[in-house]
């Protein structure tokens, strides 16, 4: 018989014997939390795929696929994890790359992947890298930017852009957690700048007097994504505490945290005064009805906490850029990355501290357009987020619950997240929306089982599998042509 005839009874056999791969079928390893299942939406699949960290703070993965971890006050560590389908990957092995314990938040891969960047609270290293073996070359990294020193809001989160070779993006917040001094050009705070790496090595960048500005007015904007069709900057900010106006106390649902838009890398910023953000005299409106005089605001517009005859909420508009988006207060939005084809941003909320009812602790998305890189939702919306991961009662957070952190999305679109406070590190994977019923399996995959889909053939498989399933298709194919 001929080859050909072989071969398409033998890719027919795939399509007609290939068991359903999913992810709960046989996945060798499956991790529970020590709190309740979280709630995962519909068309979502999680997976816990590795605890006992250390405040696991940003997250990266590298060429190889293997992901880099910021371990607050440990270093950094590098985790090799077998996928069987879906999300169930399960670990290989762990290595601790770069103990260094100071490093506390930021992570970033160059362009190439040869050179790792990670933060503390006062500077910037670059390591070499090397994906191949895992390895660290420089147990002393070369310094990249320095002077960022200030002890209350301690992130300072990298990013490197892919639209802008070589650009480093670095926001550091207020010098005060939570009103702090004005946020002026020579003292760097509350800012987002950017930094060629073309001369690192060469040189240590000041963050007060080197770099360029992005973005200023930015009490504490931890989480920075560059949208990846368009190249445009986002920013989350975490807004201040304890507001009252006019006497009144409004800090339970005021002032929203905020999206910001920062422009591209492209261009020049001739213009400052357009990338002020309004922090320290201006903040998001979430609840007007609670704002006494607000005749004439509306969610997202900036307010004045004490007007005076200079600041007003109408200097407010005139003067500083309103968010993007405005998000309820006191969710701590700490990452934003895009999913591949960028109709889609990803946000985590690490949660609150000073609300009655807990709020945040939860990863959520908002639709973006992929052509122009902007929200869907109007800048006035109050539903732009739609939840993928939540805990299911935050009356019991914050002991009790996932706080998220990191996101990376990895070559395969599957979304990374750590949660810091539980140690943890979640893989998630959208599963596409076939009505396929849905399968209890009682693995440990804490899927939402009344909507949960499978849809096993757009999953990813380990070469393993698909080796597997080819001989297997061979051996069909062939039996069935004889
Ligand atoms: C920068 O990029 C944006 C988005 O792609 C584009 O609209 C704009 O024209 C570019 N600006 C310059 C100066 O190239
Ligand atoms: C108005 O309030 C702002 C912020 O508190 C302050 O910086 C400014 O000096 C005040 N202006 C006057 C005229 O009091
Ligand atoms: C959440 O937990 C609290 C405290 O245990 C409980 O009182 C409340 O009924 C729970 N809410 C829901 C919706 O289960
Ligand atoms: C599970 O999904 C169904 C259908 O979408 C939804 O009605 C239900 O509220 C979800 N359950 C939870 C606990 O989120």
């Amino acid at each position: 018989m001929a080859i050909k005839q072989v071969v398409k009874a033998a890719a027919l056999a795939v399509g007609l014997f290939a068991p359903p791969l999913a992810a709960a079928d046989g996945c060798p390893t499956v991790l529970l939390p020590s709190y309740q299942w979280p709630v995962v939406a519909p068309g979502w699949t999680a997976q816990l795929v590795l605890g006992g960290l250390t405040k696991p703070r940003s997250i990266a993965i590298d060429v190889k696929q293997a992901v880099l971890v910021v371990e607050a006050g440990k270093g950094i560590s590098r985790h090799v994890f077998k996928n069987y389908g879906g999300t169930c990957y399960v670990l290989e092995s762990s290595t601790l790359i770069i103990n260094q314990p100071r490093l506390n938040h930021g992570i970033a891969l160059s362009n190439d992947g040869t050179k790792l960047y990670a933060s503390t609270v006062d500077s910037v290293y670059q390591y070499d890298y090397d994906a191949s073996t895992g390895t660290v070359a420089n147990k002393q990294p070369t310094v990249v930017v320095n002077n960022m020193g200030n002890n209350d809001l301690v992130t300072r989160t990298l990013l490197i852009s892919r639209f802008q070779k070589d650009t480093l993006l670095v926001s550091r917040g207020s010098s005060d957690g939570n009103i702090g001094q004005a946020s002026v050009m020579e003292n760097g705070l509350s800012q987002i700048r950017s930094f060629s790496l073309a001369a690192a090595g060469s040189r240590i960048y000041n963050y007060n007097t080197d770099g360029t500005v992005l973005g200023w007015g930015l009490r504490n904007s931890v989480g920075v994504g560059e949208h990846p069709v368009t190249g445009g900057i986002y920013a989350v900010e975490n807004s201040i505490d304890g507001v009252t106006r006019d006497g009144k106390d409004v800090h339970e649902n005021n002032p929203g945290e905020e999206l910001n838009f920062l422009g591209y890398l492209n261009g020049t910023r001739a213009n400052l005064d357009k990338y002020n953000y309004g922090y320290p005299k201006c903040f998001a409106v979430w609840e007007p009805s609670e704002i006494p005089n607000s005749e004439g605001l509306s969610v997202g517009n900036q307010f004045a906490i004490t007007e005076n005859s200079t600041l007003t909420d109408e200097t407010c508009a005139k003067d500083y850029v309103e968010p993007r988006l405005t998000f309820g207060a006191h969710q701590a939005p700490l990452d934003i990355k895009f999913g591949l084809g960028g109709t889609r941003a990803y946000i985590t909320f690490r949660g609150s501290f000073d609300r009655t009812q807990p709020v945040g602790y939860r990863l959520a998305s908002v639709e973006f357009n992929d052509d122009r890189g902007e929200p869907k939702a109007a800048a006035n919306s109050k539903d732009a987020l739609t939840d993928i991961m939540t805990n299911v009662n935050n009356t019991v957070c914050p002991d009790k619950c996932f706080r998220p952190v990191g996101l990376a999305v990895d070559f395969n679109n599957v979304l990374w997240m750590t949660s810091d406070s539980t140690g943890e590190i979640y893989v998630l994977q959208r599963s596409g929306l076939s009505t396929t019923p849905p399968e209890t399996t009682g693995t440990g995959l804490f899927v939402n089982t009344t909507s949960q889909v499978k849809n096993a053939a757009s999953r990813p498989m380990s070469w393993d599998a698909k080796v597997l399933r080819y001989v297997v298709a061979a051996v069909m194919g062939a039996w069935f042509v004889v």
